[in-house]
Formats: structure tokens, C-alpha cells, sequence
């Protein structure tokens, strides 16, 4: 007979002694998925409310995407943009219309994506600003979360992120997240952009006041700085709306997307912009050998599709109200603060009284995947197509552990 415990030994042994030690995941050994649930490797069910940091807002093998990935695989994957080919076009038309831009730039991940953004502010401050040659300054906010690269870890407040990986690319001004004066302030001659989170995932679910979004872009406007939004957590559907900035109701300049556009199944991400912008870019200026290749257009064509015939975002406003109503009644001296849009939801308790890992491995053990981040907050974000019964099972395992 197998040892189950000796074999999830001897899988994590594998990824630690194979592996860079780049992360610190939970002791749980994930062999299959389907829908909102995933089984480890002992066929233990549980609840993923963690949804690969919202990668999954469909849930794990949507039977449209899986049928969308079997047609395509058997027909194209790959063929570089060196080449048309027939399902591109109709991704970026679909995912234009969708967010009211004029043009879409594909990648593969959020920080390509992020990238991308970056890239064509600084051209367009250049070209269309006439920003001197190499001043460009673009504005960040402080506990952002945009990726990994050296210049996206460069701008970062996390010591891990940036520690040693310097020097940091030139170029980015830090100012407190939801402080409009902060940003006022901060803009000068050589702002091209803003570059912020509508809600700030990887801090903790941090929720801008009632405003905020209009206010920056407002700001943005007066001073002919763009307004650059990183909706790869909160887009498509997680806030409850198709995307944050749908609360305020403005247009960012530049919107950077990813993660749950990739149906959970595969990379795929963009930045989007309206006429007047992306046409500094030119053949050569960006690219990627697999950004906007067929399979990943059919996927995420997919998965724009699925989102609207299926009232995703809908579905997440009504299903994040209710959960969030009833996490509420929970609350204890061990709770500093339980906050929400949609379903992105998170639990902060107080630091000196409670470890949020700890509680990640109670919930672990007990059927529910979470993640604890900033070592006192939990978040919950599970995919959009939760049902109240399994938002009731989270609500009772959440209950039998903290309580
Ligand atoms: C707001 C935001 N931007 C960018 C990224 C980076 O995306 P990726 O991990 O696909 O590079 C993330 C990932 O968590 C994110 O939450």
C-alpha cells in the first residue's frame, strides 16, 4: 500500500530539491480540478478560494474553454507574428469592444502586460508630449503588486521583491495608493503616467474610498498624464463588474489585463489603449514569439465570451455581497478588519494576536484553499462561478477555524 503522506513528502521534496525556492506554497499536493473544487493527491477534496490569484474566475477545466483548447490544438497553436493567422483578430475585436478601446497589444503574462503599458506611455510622452529625451517619469503607488520583472520589481515597497535585485530602472516616483493630493503633487513635467491598481490585490484587497478613480482621473486629464490601469486581478468580473473602473465610470487611457483572459488553462494577456496612443507603437517598438498566438486568441476569446453569456460579473457582485454579509458576522477580537468587492474578499486579523499562515493551514485541513499574504491577512477569491451552497462551505470551515 502507498504512504500518502510519504508521497506528498516526496512530491514537495521533489519541487525543493529541483527547484528555486522562489515561493512558499501551503503543503498540499493538487493532482486534479474541476469547477470550484481540486482533489490532492490522496483524493482529499477541497474548495479553491484562492482561484491561482484569480487566474481561475471560470474554475478549473470549464467545459467551453476545454472544448475551445481541443479545437484549436488540433488545428494551429503557434505561428509567431511573423504570420496572420485566423483567430487573432477575432480575439482583439472581442476583447476591443468589450473594454471600449480602440486597440489591443497581446502578451503572454500580467507583468508583460505590465510591461507593455509602461513602454507606451514613456513612447507616447515622448512622441506626442514631447517629454525631453530619457526624463520620463511614471507615477506608482506605494504596496503595489504589478509582477516580477526588474523594472516592475524596481518600483516595489516589498523588501523581498526588490532587495538586491538592484539598480532600480530610473524612471518611477512612489506616492501613497488613495491619496489624490499625493498624486497632485506629484506631477510634473516629465509625468506620462499613473500606474495603479483600482483595488490593490497583493496588499490585502485594498479598496480605494469612494471617489478615488474619478478623482485620478481627473487629475490625469488636467495634466496630460496617462492614466494607467492594472485591472489584470480586478478585470473581468471580479469586482462584480466587468472591470473596476466600471464603479466610477471612467475610461483608463492605457488598461492592462491577463490572468483569468487566459481561462485558467493558459497565459494570455494585453494592453489596451485607444487610437490616439497605441499608435506609437511601431513593427519592431514590442513583441513576443508567443503573445497572440492562435491558441491562446481561442482561449481568450473563450473566456470573454463565457463572462458575458453567463453574467459572471453579475453573478460575483450578488455572491460577494451575500459572502461578505455573513463573513461579517464572524468577526472577533482577533479580527481587525473584514473587507470586500465582488469576491475578492480578505480577512485582516491582528498581527500580534493571530499568524495568518496558521490559520491557511487550519482551513487547508479542514476542505478550503486560501492564501495568507502580509503575514496577518487571508484572501478569498474564489472563481466567479461559485454556487451559495459552496459559498455556505466556505462560510462554515472559515467559522469552525476562527472562531
Ligand atoms: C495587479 C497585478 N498585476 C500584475 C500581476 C502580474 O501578473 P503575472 O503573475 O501573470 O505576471 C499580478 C499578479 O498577481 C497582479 O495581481
Amino acid at each position: 500500500m502507498v504512504n500518502i503522506s510519504k508521497l506528498i513528502q516526496h512530491y514537495t521534496d521533489l519541487d525543493q530539491e529541483y527547484g528555486a525556492s522562489n515561493y512558499n506554497p501551503i503543503p498540499v499536493v493538487i493532482s486534479r480540478g474541476k469547477g470550484v473544487w481540486v482533489w490532492d493527491i490522496n483524493n482529499k477534496k477541497y474548495l479553491d478560494c484562492l482561484a491561482a490569484y484569480s487566474a481561475l474566475n471560470f474554475g478549473h477545466l470549464h467545459p467551453k474553454i476545454v472544448k475551445a483548447v481541443k479545437e484549436q490544438i488540433s488545428q494551429l497553436t503557434l505561428t509567431s507574428r511573423a504570420y496572420h493567422n485566423d483567430k487573432l483578430g477575432l480575439f482583439l475585436r472581442e476583447l476591443c469592444e468589450f473594454s471600449n478601446m480602440d486597440k489591443a497589444l497581446p502578451m503572454n503574462t500580467g507583468a508583460e502586460a505590465v510591461e507593455t503599458g509602461i513602454k507606451i506611455a514613456r513612447r507616447w510622452g515622448y512622441q506626442k508630449r514631447k517629454v525631453e529625451k530619457n526624463k520620463a517619469e511614471i507615477i506608482v503607488c506605494e504596496n503595489n503588486f504589478h509582477g516580477r520583472t526588474t523594472t516592475i520589481s524596481g518600483f516595489s515597497s516589498n523588501l523581498n521583491s526588490y532587495n538586491n535585485f538592484g539598480p532600480p530602472t530610473p524612471g518611477f516616483i512612489k506616492i501613497p495608493f488613495n491619496d489624490t493630493e499625493a498624486l497632485k503633487k506629484s506631477v510634473n513635467k516629465n509625468t506620462v503616467g499613473f500606474l495603479v491598481e483600482p483595488v490593490q490585490g497583493e496588499a490585502g484587497v485594498i479598496i480605494p474610498d469612494k471617489g478615488y478613480l474619478k478623482a485620478i482621473r481627473d487629475i490625469c486629464e488636467d495634466n496630460k498624464v496617462l492614466l494607467i490601469l492594472d485591472e489584470i486581478q480586478t478585470g473581468l468580473g471580479r469586482t462584480g463588474r466587468n472591470f473596476a473602473f466600471e464603479s466610477e465610470s471612467i475610461r483608463p487611457d492605457i488598461l492592462l489585463l491577463g490572468k483569468a483572459l487566459g481561462g485558467g488553462v493558459y497565459p494570455v494577456s494585453a494592453a489596451l489603449a485607444v487610437d490616439d496612443i497605441m499608435d506609437v507603437m511601431d513593427p519592431g517598438s514590442h513583441g513576443s514569439t508567443f503573445g497572440g498566438n492562435p491558441l491562446a486568441a481561442a482561449v481568450g476569446l473563450t473566456s470573454l465570451k463565457l463572462l458575458q453569456s453567463k453574467n459572471l460579473s453579475q453573478k460575483a457582485n450578488k455572491s460577494g455581497i451575500y459572502f461578505l454579509n455573513r463573513l461579517k458576522e464572524l468577526y472577533s477580537e482577533k479580527i481587525k478588519d473584514i473587507r470586500g468587492i465582488g469576491l475578492m474578499i480578505a480577512i485582516e486579523f491582528k498581527r500580534e494576536l493571530v499568524k495568518s499562515r496558521e490559520i491557511v493551514l487550519e482551513l487547508m485541513k479542514n476542505g478550503l484553499l486560501t492564501k495568507d499574504t502580509h503575514r496577518k491577512t487571508i484572501r478569498i477569491t474564489p472563481p466567479l462561478i461559485i454556487e451559495k451552497k459552496e459559498l455556505d462551505y466556505a462560510l462554515n470551515v472559515i467559522k469552525h477555524v476562527i472562531i
